[in-house]
């Protein structure tokens, strides 16, 4: 039999017998209070009302992070205050700048621009494709550095690009019957299924109230930012209901302005990015 006591305690006939801890065991038990009491003193560990304890090291993350930021911040000023400062045409000539463009330019545009035209710069309704070379506004980098700069319809800044469709049924202008006729028209512009009589009497009310903006062909004004009704490119859907309600209600698309918020170099960086997606002229 074994000569180790038994603690009493039996289940089943199956006794528990009091051996004791092992070493090895119990060593490496005292070593983590040990641990725990050094840690406690050294690191931020006991949570208080507003932060914590800062612990003798006086360790941070955050300041860590910051460090690191502005030690990232700092090796690259000398490449940003020149992309920042050169003619916005000398970039795409240049490697050293056009490849820190590129680079700063899509972690900006992943951060700030993403939520709104998508992080692979599809867009979606009401928010335009900047992937494709049909631009509202102008696709050269000069327009797109603009367009980003001031944004489009942002009331906070002065500069911003402006135009407005007027709202052709909200304000009375046209009649149900015309909005009809006019829709059908733009249908027929890009071989749209559409009403051809409904269409040609679209002509008449297409010539006097749109073509000043979409012009006579329909291929929009840059000028405006009116796009093209005439292509396969639609930026608030191609089906009569959209196009009816856009005529009725007028779209009023709102970019917001990235100068007050975004550094020159910041803007610039991500105006070569978006030019140098596919569509850039
Ligand atoms: C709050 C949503 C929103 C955010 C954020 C946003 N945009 Fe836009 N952007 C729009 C809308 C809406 C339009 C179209 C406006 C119009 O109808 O003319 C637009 C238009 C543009 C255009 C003009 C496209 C053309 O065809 O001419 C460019 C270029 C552009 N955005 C780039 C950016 C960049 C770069 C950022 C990030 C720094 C950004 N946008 C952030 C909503 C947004
Ligand atoms: C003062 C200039 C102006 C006039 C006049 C005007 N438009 Fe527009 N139109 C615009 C602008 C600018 C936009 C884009 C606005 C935005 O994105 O917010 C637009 C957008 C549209 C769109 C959406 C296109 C798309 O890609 O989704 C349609 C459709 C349209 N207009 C049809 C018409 C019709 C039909 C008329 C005449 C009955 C008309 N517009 C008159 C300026 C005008």
């Amino acid at each position: 039999m074994h000569e180790v006591p038994s603690t009493g305690h039996e289940w089943d006939g199956i006794t528990e017998y009091d051996n004791p801890m092992p070493r090895w065991w119990l060593w490496t038990f005292y070593v983590t209070i040990v641990w725990a009491i050094g840690y406690v003193i050294a690191y931020p560990a006991i949570p208080l009302i507003t932060g914590a304890t800062s612990g003798l090291l006086q360790t941070n993350t955050r300041k860590q992070v910051a460090a690191e930021i502005e030690r990232f911040d700092q090796a690259n000023a000398p490449v940003a205050n020149r992309l920042a400062s050169v003619e916005l045409t000398e970039i795409a000539g240049d490697d050293e700048l056009s490849n820190y463009a590129t680079n700063a330019g899509g972690a900006v545009f992943r951060t700030w621009c993403a939520q709104c035209h998508g992080s692979g710069a599809a867009g979606a309704k009401g928010y335009p494709n900047l992937l494709d070379n049909d631009w509202l506004w102008g696709g050269t980098l000069e327009d797109i550095h603009t367009t980003i700069q001031h944004g489009i319809r942002d009331p906070l800044d002065d500069d911003s690009r402006y135009s407005e469709m007027p709202r052709f049924g909200t304000d009375g202008l046209l009649d149900r019957g015309q909005i009809s006729q006019v829709v059908n028209y733009v249908l027929s512009l890009s071989d749209r299924p559409h009403d051809d009589a409904m269409a040609a009497a679209g002509a008449e009310i297409y010539a006097d109230n749109c073509s000043a903006c979409h012009m006579d062909d329909g291929t929009g004004d840059r000028m405006q930012g009116a796009p093209n009704l005439a292509d396969a490119v639609w930026l608030y859907g191609d089906d009569p209901a959209s196009i009816t309600r856009i005529v009725a209600e007028g779209p009023f698309g709102v970019m917001p302005a990235w100068a007050s918020r975004l550094s020159e170099a910041d803007i610039r960086a991500v105006s070569a990015y978006v030019h140098g997606l596919g569509g850039g002229e």
